[in-house]
């Protein structure tokens, strides 16, 4: 096989929130996407700092890389995205999938935003719909909407052949930790296994590319695995299990999980695509806290 016909990926692991990103080269061209980065966030003290997004910034230079996209799987409910800031120093454009819109009126709501904040998805520079081609260099690519974890999920098909690299987000994990919740607004069971069924049809040597891990103990995190391992050894969705088995199993087990550390900060900066809610009058930007309300 051509191999020039597969992006080289990098994928960079931030400990503080199990978060990959991932840098996806067209060496044919040196064009570049970064797929999922992370703006460092302590909630403690409320500071943003770009220890994370500098790596992906020092790897770009370094490769004499030129970006072309910064894609987003989804709006993420555990780390805000640097999107913005690798865009004001790196270049590129903003993509996530034209659900967002949607998105953007439920949390809109649930911060009570004021008129500054739009619904129409126009924070991003690109808004993909299900079979949307686009390419990185001389690469194809497509973006494939996979509901279900949130309304707005996108996974990202890079390459041709019989291998090519899917970014699947929060769709699945690895095969030993298995699924992404369901329970965050819009979110659905029956919808994600449908979407994870789409993702598993493609090629079994498929590299999929996921947005974390959560290894357990003595397993060092991994950035990927295969279609075939998914098929063969997923704990929710390996083949054989039915629909109707998955989302009883998932159900019981979203009962169980307490709201990500950085649920409402994330979702208050990435429905804005990854910008700061507006200074207020005395020159501060304040995230919310809906009280009794999620
Ligand atoms: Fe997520």
């Amino acid at each position: 096989m051509n191999t020039t016909r597969i992006p080289g990926v990098e994928s960079f692991f931030d400990p503080a929130t199990s978060t990959f990103s991932h840098l996806v080269l067209d060496r044919a061209t040196m064009q570049c996407a970064l797929v999922d980065s992370v703006l460092d966030f302590d909630v403690r003290s409320g500071r943003t700092s770009t220890a994370s997004a500098d790596r992906l910034v020092a790897r770009v230079r370094e490769l004499g890389a030129r970006v072309q996209w910064l894609l987003e799987t989804h709006v993420h409910a555990d780390h805000l995205s640097a999107a913005p800031y690798l865009r004001g120093v790196l270049g590129g454009e903003i993509a996530i999938g034209a659900e967002i819109v949607g998105v953007q009126d439920t949390f809109g709501r649930l911060f009570n935003a004021g008129e500054e904040f739009r619904r129409d998805g126009s924070q991003f520079d690109r808004m993909f719909r299900d079979g949307d081609r686009f390419s990185i260099g001389s690469l194809p690519a497509m973006a494939m909407h996979t509901p279900g974890h949130t309304p707005a999920c996108m996974t990202y098909v890079v390459g041709e052949g019989d291998a090519p690299a899917a970014f699947v987000g929060d769709t699945l994990f690895m095969p030993d930790f298995g699924t992404a919740r369901c329970d965050f607004p819009g979110g659905d069971a029956g919808v994600l296994y449908r979407s994870i069924r789409k993702v598993l049809s493609l090629p079994p040597a498929t590299r999929l590319y996921l947005c974390h891990d959560y290894p357990p103990a003595g397993r060092p995190a991994q950035a990927s695995t295969t279609v075939a391992e998914q098929r063969a050894a997923n704990v929710h969705v390996r083949d054989g299990v039915s629909e109707a088995e998955f989302v009883d199993l998932r159900r019981s087990r979203d009962a169980t999980l307490p709201m990500p550390v950085l649920m409402l900060p994330s979702v208050q900066v990435n429905m804005r695509a990854g910008e700061l809610p507006p200074e207020e009058a005395n020159g501060v930007r304040y995230l919310k806290i809906p009280i009794d309300a999620v």
